[in-house]
Parts: structure tokens; sequence; C-alpha cells
């Protein structure tokens, strides 16, 4: 369904030269550095497919999604979308792509969001009968109706995601493509996003790259995922192995009613301290957040505390890393 082979994306950028004059010496005497955003990138997604992109902040993910929607045109490689190059027919790549950019609305600002849908409605060549049971079907899942003849401009972050991904919908795409679509959404409407990504690809059978830095989103949504970094694949398989090497690692931060001055627990490692808070890494295989709390409420009156998972930054360092967890050996 979607083919990369070798791809390759460079971005020229004006390097600006600091002091007195530079406005006029940048006009006359322009400088230019080579940003590689994507190197040799190669994968292949399958019909039906959910697949999680993820990846530090300027690793390529939206470089790569822009060079399979048909807004960039790689440097090199070939991109093959449903048997399209996406970028020779963008039009004809259009009709059988959607895509939602979490960072931004592709849908008319000042217009109700039913206006907005009329005229993809009408861009699309939607029939009546597509339009209206796809409404409907969206409506049930996303609750469309209680802000649907709001200007897109009024919307809240969440009604305009929702009504986003419902327009990339429209046309009955076969793949979807979705740049942080939960960015910035509370948890219970990233709960309802989330679910509706999954009705869309099992009902729909809708082949679905989601780009995301929430981790959780990947594990309730994707069964493969793929990691880059600096422009290329660092990692590309099951998200449960994943889970398994490098997701038993957790966090749990704890708060005291009073100062407390750094001190050791047993099978967990202090990673980061202010007066009143710590952070405790542990291995949930070793011990557990239960024991943890225990032994450290022995010790000092807490107030609160919660349990966090790796975030995606942490699970590229150990990828990169290759070992599971041996710093929490190290200290022991
Ligand atoms: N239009 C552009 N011109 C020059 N450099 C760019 C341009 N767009 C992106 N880059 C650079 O290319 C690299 C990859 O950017 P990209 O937006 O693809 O990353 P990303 O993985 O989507 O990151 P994020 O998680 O922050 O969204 C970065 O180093 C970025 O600075
Ligand atoms: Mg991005």
């Amino acid at each position: 369904m979607i083919m990369v082979d070798n791809l390759h994306k460079e971005y020229k950028r004006l390097v600006r030269k600091e002091g007195l004059f530079s406005g006029i010496r940048n006009l006359f005497n322009r400088d230019y550095e080579t940003v590689e955003a994507v190197k040799a990138l190669s994968f292949t997604i399958n019909e039906g497919e959910l697949v999680g992109y993820i990846g530090p902040n300027g690793a390529g993910k939206s470089t790569s999604i822009k060079m399979l929607t048909g807004i960039l045109v790689p440097t090199r490689g070939q991109v093959l979308v449903n048997g399209i190059v996406p970028y020779h027919n963008r039009k004809q790549n259009a009709s059988q792509i959607g895509v939602v950019f979490g960072q931004k609305s592709h849908l008319w600002w000042d217009v109700p969001v039913i206006e907005s849908f009329k005229l993809l409605k009408h861009m699309y060549n939607i029939s009546n009968r597509d339009f209206n049971t796809n409404l409907q079907l969206f409506d049930e899942l996303l609750d469309l109706n209680t802000f649907i003849n709001i200007p897109v401009r009024q919307l809240s972050l969440g009604q305009r995601m929702r009504s986003d991904i419902a327009a990339a919908l429209l046309h009955n795409p076969k793949i979807l493509f979705l740049d942080e679509p939960t960015i910035g959404l509370d948890v219970i409407a990233k709960e309802k996003l989330r679910e509706f990504i999954k009705t869309i690809n099992v009902e729909k059978k809708v082949t679905v790259l989601l780009t995301t830095h929430d981790m959780k989103d990947i594990e309730k949504l994707c069964s493969r995922m793929i990691i880059i970094d600096h422009g290329r694949i660092i990692y590309d398989g099951s998200v449960e192995e994943i889970r398994r090497q490098y997701g038993t690692t957790k966090t749990i931060v704890i708060e005291f009613e009073n100062a407390v001055s750094d001190f050791a627990v047993p099978n967990a490692k202090l990673v980061k301290s202010t007066a009143n808070k710590k952070w405790f890494q542990f291995n949930r295989l070793e011990t557990s957040s239960t024991d943890l709390v225990s032994y450290i409420g022995s010790l000092y009156p807490v107030t609160d505390l919660s349990v966090e998972d790796q975030d995606i930054e942490e699970i590229v360092r150990m990828v990169y890393r290759g070992t599971d967890n041996s710093f929490l050996e190290a200290s022991g």
C-alpha cells in the first residue's frame, strides 16, 4: 500500500550572518547550508495496517509525511502510495488519502464546520449518499452535531481536531496520515479520538500512519511502530517487543509534606529532585510502585504520588543503548 525506498530529503537553509549591515550582506552574498531531514528511509506498509511513526523533535517525521502526501518532492529515492507517485500525481493521490496535521487546521477558518464539509464534498465529488452516511457515522463517533454550525475559529482544540479528522475522511480515502492528531488534547479527548481511529481502521479498513509524541497512543492503537531519529529508521517492528524490552521502566513521582533531602531507595534510582518532590525510576519486573510507596512512606509523610510511563525520547535513548535497563543494575 505504501512503499518508501531509499528516500532522502534535503532542505536548503539560508545561513544568516551576524553583525552590522548583515541584512544587506545576506542579500548579496547568500550562504546556504543543507539540512538532511530524511536519509535513506525505506519501509513498506500493507493494506489495513495501523502503524505508529515516532521519533524525537526534528527526526524527520513530518518531512516524510509531506513526501507521502505529495506536498514535498524528495531529493532522491522512491515513494509509492497505492501505486501512485504522490508528487507527480498530487490530485490523484489526494483522492485516495486523508491527511491531518495536528498543528494546523485544513478547514476554512471563518465558516461553520458544516460549510467546510460541503466545500469538500464539492471538491472531492462526494456523492450525496456517501456524504450523508459518513456524516452520520462520524457524528455518532465524534459528536459533531454539538458544534457543526460553529466557525472553526471558535472551536476548542478538541472540537477542531474532531472536525479536521472527519473532514479528512469524508471522501472515503484508503489511507490516512495523522501527524500528531492528539497534540494538546486532554485525556478524555485523546481517548475519544483513539477510539475513532481504531474504529475507522477496523471497520472501514483504512490504512493509518500515525505520528505522535504520546506513547499511550501507540500502545492503545498500533501493533507495529517505526522509530526514526536524524532522518533514519532505528527500529521497525512490533510494539510488544519494545514494550517487553523497554516498557518495563516506570517513574514514580512522590510529593512530600515537608522538604526532604535526597535519599536512596532499594531497586529504584533517583532521577530528579526538588525540595518537596522526588522522581524515582524503577523496573516494574523488579519491584512495584506499591512496594516503593510503602517504603518511602515509612520514611517521610507523603502527600501525593503518580506513576509515569517512559516518554518516546527515553525509549529512543534506550534503543540506541540497546540495553535493557542496565542503568538500574548500575545504581544497585
Ligand atoms: N522548510 C524547512 N526548511 C529547512 N529545514 C526544515 C524545514 N522543515 C523542516 N526542517 C528541518 O528538517 C528536520 C526534520 O524536521 P521535521 O519537521 O520533519 O521533524 P519532525 O520529526 O516532524 O519533528 P517534530 O516532532 O518536532 O514535529 C529538522 O531538523 C527541521 O529543522
Ligand atoms: Mg513534525
